[in-house]
């Protein structure tokens, strides 16, 4: 869909993809777009925010760049223009009404907000005027389903004393391979107890895999301290052995489902580890290699009843981007399958990666494409 016909004046049309990544990581994404999909050229960047072109053709509504750095993306329709003929000329086209995608563009780190910032109120004024601008276009609600028709309204710079919003619009048909949520961050809020912001890495990773963990699994999480991570799976009903020679929080140490093993990855002996270990978790703050070693160490030790791994690698060098591809097929050799990378919202400079055992795949059945 997406291309325009002469018969059919409200197909919305545009050489343009807009794409949505991490503020800082701009570059890795061109970068990564340049190698993955050699039939766009960038065209606009803004902090979180890079647009490119096709260099021939329209862009297709259902198109997914494959990429690790952007985590939403769609048909970009560029800024200022009016925007009741977009809006009418997508409501045209989608059965029983538009779904709406209203954000704000990131302008920092998460974790690194002035005390005053609020990300929220601005998008949420927006996307108020739409739904009264229109009334009886957009469906009720933003997560979006399989197959929305979904009009997107990117907060790129809010009002002030002496210069308009700056909105730019895009259309997607919202397909597995998105976010279903406005920019593609999920509506998480990282609860009082929690003792680090971790928790919204593991709770994202949940939603960007399709949920795999479950109450009654047993996951080993490595670099665990001070224990954002065990904690939301604590919550979720999971026993948890976290190996971290830093200290735990006593929220996880106060739980008789966690067990913390205080020592370095590469000192814990192959006794101190259960026979059973359905997940391993790694979040440590050394090199990906270093990281991808004891993961692999780990993974070849664990028994038949290894479900998977979900591992943050950190990028502390924007060098190590370029290293993405090898680090999944490092992560395939370990015999896992589904291998994906993702930067999600909740990270800095760090991404995800997800590897699934035959088990680990079967158990998320349809969620996720068979390899
Ligand atoms: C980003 S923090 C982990 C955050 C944690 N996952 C949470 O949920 O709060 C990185 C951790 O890696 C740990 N670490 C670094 N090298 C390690 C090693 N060789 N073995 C185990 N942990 C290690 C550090 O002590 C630090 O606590």
């Amino acid at each position: 869909m997406g291309h325009r016909t002469s018969k059919d004046p409200f197909v919305i049309t545009s050489p343009f993809y807009f794409t949505v990544c991490q503020v800082g990581a701009e570059k890795a994404l061109k970068e990564e777009m340049a190698r993955i999909a050699p039939g766009l050229r960038f065209s606009f960047s803004r902090p979180g925010f890079v647009t490119f072109k096709l260099l021939e053709g329209e862009a297709d509504g259902t198109w997914a760049p494959g990429s690790v750095f952007a985590r939403a993306w769609g048909v970009s329709l560029g800024k200022g223009a009016e925007v009741a003929p977009l809006v009418q000329g997508l409501h045209a086209r989608a059965n029983g009404g538009l779904r709406l995608h209203v954000w704000e563009r990131d302008q920092h780190l998460p974790g690194d907000e002035p005390p005053d910032f609020e990300q929220g109120p601005a998008a949420e004024a927006l996307e108020a005027r739409l739904r009264r601008d229109f009334p009886g276009v957009f469906l009720e609600g933003s997560q979006a389903r399989e197959g929305d028709l979904v009009f997107d309204a990117v907060l790129i710079e809010r009002e002030g004393p002496d210069h308009p919003a700056e909105i730019w619009w895009g259309w997607h048909v919202h397909t597995r391979a998105h976010s279903a949520f406005p920019g593609g961050r999920p509506p998480l809020e990282l609860p009082e107890l929690a003792p680090s912001r971790a928790w919204l890495k593991l709770e994202e990773m949940m939603h960007w895999t399709g949920s795999p963990l479950r109450a009654g699994d047993r996951a080993l999480e490595v670099g665990s301290a001070p224990g954002g991570v065990s904690y939301a799976m604590l919550e979720r009903g999971l026993s948890v052995i976290g190996i971290d020679p830093a200290k735990m929080d006593p929220v996880c140490l106060g739980n008789p489902r966690f067990k913390h093993i205080a020592e370095a990855a590469n000192a814990v002996r192959r006794e101190r580890l259960p026979e059973e270990i359905h997940w391993i978790l790694l979040d440590m703050n050394v090199k990906p290699d270093v990281s991808l070693f004891a993961v692999d160490r780990l993974v070849s030790r664990a028994g038949p009843a290894l479900l998977g791994v979900l591992l943050t690698v950190k990028l502390n060098d924007w060098k190590y981007a370029r290293e993405i591809p090898h680090m999944i097929a490092h992560v395939k050799a370990m015999g896992l399958k589904n291998v994906r990378a993702a930067q999600l919202a909740s990270h800095r400079r760090e991404i995800a990666i997800a590897g699934f055992t035959r088990r680990g795949q079967m158990r998320l059945g349809g969620r996720i494409a068979q390899e």
